[in-house]
């Protein structure tokens, strides 16, 4: 499954997290891909938006992960939001319990999850953002489970 949109500002990619937010369910583990400034945590708050977070969401870049409560589709819901940019080595992705976080009552985000890739779920969704400033993003989303390709089909089509 492959499928890419434009964003062209910040707030585009904040409704395109938004809309996918709103797709998502516990257990669902959504890898964020992007150098520096791309847009994931811009995404990221987007998506905590759709799931009613009440907290500012913050990025974890020093904390590693950042935990808060949701609903999606009427359920409560946690949602951990980690970025793995500063670890070095994969072992430290155990130190920390990355993969505790893969539970069905949890939506997972995880910025820079390049170092946790051996314990990424095979159905898991992975968001690629390429653009960076003020360039528009390419945003690609790809997955081994052809079963986003239905779960996205409401949120693809928009105009970003
Ligand atoms: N189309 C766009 N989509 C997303 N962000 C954009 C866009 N255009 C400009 N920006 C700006 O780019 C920056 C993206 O920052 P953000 O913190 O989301 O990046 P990041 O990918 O999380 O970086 P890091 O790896 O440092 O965590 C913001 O300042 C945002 O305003
Ligand atoms: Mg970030």
């Amino acid at each position: 499954m492959d499928l890419e949109v434009q964003s062209l500002s910040a707030d585009c990619t904040h409704a395109l997290g938004y809309n996918l937010g709103k797709a998502l369910r516990g257990g669902d583990v959504v890898c964020l891909f992007g150098d520096l400034g791309a847009g994931k945590t811009a995404l990221a708050k987007g998506v905590g938006k759709a799931l009613a977070v009440q907290e500012p969401m913050t990025s974890p870049t020093f904390t590693f992960q950042i935990e808060y409560s949701g609903i999606a589709r009427d359920n409560p819901v946690r949602l951990i939001h980690m970025d793995l940019y500063r670890l070095r080595y994969p072992e430290e992705v155990e130190i920390i319990g990355v993969e505790d976080a893969f539970q069905e009552d949890t939506i997972c985000l995880i910025e820079w999850p390049g170092i946790a890739e051996d314990i990424l779920p095979d159905d898991s969704l992975e968001i690629r953002i390429e653009g960076s400033g003020e360039e528009p993003r390419r945003i690609g989303f790809s997955s081994h489970s052809e079963a986003w390709v239905e779960r996205l089909k409401d949120i693809i089509p928009f105009e970003y």
